[in-house]
């Protein structure tokens, strides 16, 4: 089970402070459980782990050993909610180096429609000519100008290189169940598809099809995903002491800390694998806490990689910040430090340590001076990189999440202030119906 440790933040805020929040988090988890909060039309995901049947999750297996047959490349294409979720998991489980091996025994993962960047895309438009690829097209709203730009090239590409009877085979589509561009071009094409159900918002999504469906291509067992976010589910459950309650406790400390001007939380890793879980997390911090002018502003460093760049920023700079640092206590392999009979490097006095054993000491000594520097520190530790961990570690987020928005005051289930951003893009590029706006922002330049 994953552990979260709050004792290195006790000297800037006070355990008796963290422990009052007992009525207001209880008072928070009753209305996500009773649908009395704000945005209580998005509380979808809150039991969606124990609710999972063995048939649904049969239904995709089924759906991945298709495109795993079928496919050397599977090419993701969706942005935000609906990618950064299998991106995480599929590169915390992954060898590092197998993408680049001859006779994979898995299809690699590809990712599109997160950006507009025209070389992007065409570099993966060359790349995947000639190849046998597929395409999993995943967007809520069916309409993302990204995911929509990729789709229609990925879909043209698809269509030429393996036939138009091929390509239905291999290009699924994960949308809603009536609306959208997606949906039309689902039903229309026949392709398999999958509904993201209307009360479960993107960011919140990572346990739908819109994980799990690359996840299980990517050859990784979703039972076991799923297994361990049913197993916090209960660990966080509406009755769970709050003392308890991982969630609840990682929810009053960082409100605590916030109240105390400690703005700014910054996510910590030391393990490469698990940057686009930070990438996830941000989002979903971000983007459900980041309104009507408030919010903790999600950060995220990979160690010690960024101790070289960001560590002179976070040992002394602004005192506004608080780290969460996720520790995974078991590597999966042993690697022991050589011996050099030259020692020319002076490291020596390292030989036969594990690698790991130097990463821990790493993270240790990074604790100590942080903390000794004005850094508190939360930790979570998960036992090792599996599905069963990180299945566990999402859904910590998820309640985390739900229930530090609720104790925040703000509905952390919208996300209004992303629309800014299209309307003006729309306006710009003379979209149709937005006329009005074509002249307004044209007047602005
Ligand atoms: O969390 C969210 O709601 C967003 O990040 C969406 O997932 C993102 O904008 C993509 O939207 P859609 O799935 O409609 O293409």
């Amino acid at each position: 089970m994953i552990t979260l440790n709050i004792e290195k933040t006790l000297g800037f805020v006070s355990k008796e402070k963290v422990m009052a929040y007992e009525p207001v988090i209880k008072a928070a988890r009753e209305a996500l459980e009773n649908g009395t909060g704000k945005g209580n039309d998005f509380l979808g995901w809150l039991h969606l782990p124990s609710s999972i049947t063995k048939e649904f999750l049969t239904d995709i297996k089924q759906t991945a050993e298709v495109l795993r047959n079928n496919c050397d490349y599977v090419v993701v294409a969706g942005i935000g909610g609906s990618y950064l979720g299998a991106r995480a998991v599929i590169e915390a489980l992954s060898n590092s180096f197998t993408w680049l091996q001859e006779n994979k025994k898995n299809p690699v993962i590809i990712y599109a429609g997160h950006n507009i960047g025209e070389d992007y895309l065409y570099e993966l438009t060359e790349f995947l000519n000639g190849k046998k690829f597929g395409v999993i097209n995943i967007s809520k709203s069916g309409t993302t100008t990204e995911t929509a730009l990729a789709f229609r090239l990925l879909k043209k590409q698809c269509e030429e290189q393996r036939g138009k009877e091929l390509a239905k085979k291999v290009i699924v589509a994960i949308t809603d169940a009536k609306k959208g561009a997606a949906r039309i071009t689902a039903d229309q094409e026949g392709y398999k598809s999958y509904i993201i159900p209307d009360n479960v918002g993107g960011r919140f999504s990572v346990l739908t099809p819109v994980g799990l469906l690359p996840i299980a291509v990517a050859g990784f067992d979703i039972e076991q995903l799923i297994a361990g976010a049913t197993d916090m589910e209960k660990a966080c459950g509406v009755d769970a002491p709050f003392a308890d309650n991982p969630a609840a406790i990682y929810a009053a400390t960082r409100n605590e800390l916030y109240k105390n001007g400690k703005k700014i939380e910054i996510l910590v890793n030391y393990n490469p694998k698990l940057h686009f879980v930070s990438e996830w997390w941000k989002q979903l911090y971000g983007e459900s806490e980041g309104k009507e002018n408030k919010g903790i502003f999600p950060a995220a460093v990979d160690f010690s990689t960024d101790l070289h760049s960001m560590g002179q920023w976070i040992q002394e700079g602004e005192r506004t910040i608080f780290e969460t640092v996720i520790s995974v206590e078991k590597t999966n392999f042993n690697l022991q430090v050589p011996s050099d009979e030259a020692n020319l490097d002076g490291l020596n006095f390292l030989a036969g340590k594990r690698v790991d054993e130097v990463n821990k000491m790493a993270e240790l000594g990074t604790q100590i001076a942080h903390v000794d520097g004005g850094v508190p520190n939360i930790r979570i530790t998960i036992p090792a990189l599996n599905e069963y961990s990180i299945g566990e570690l999402l859904y910590f987020f998820e309640i985390g999440c739900g229930i530090s928005g609720y104790v925040l005051g703000v509905n952390p289930f919208d996300q209004p202030g992303v629309e800014a951003y299209k309307k003006n893009m729309f306006a710009l590029l003379n979209k149709p119906g937005y006329e009005e706006e074509s002249k307004a922002i044209q007047a602005r330049l």
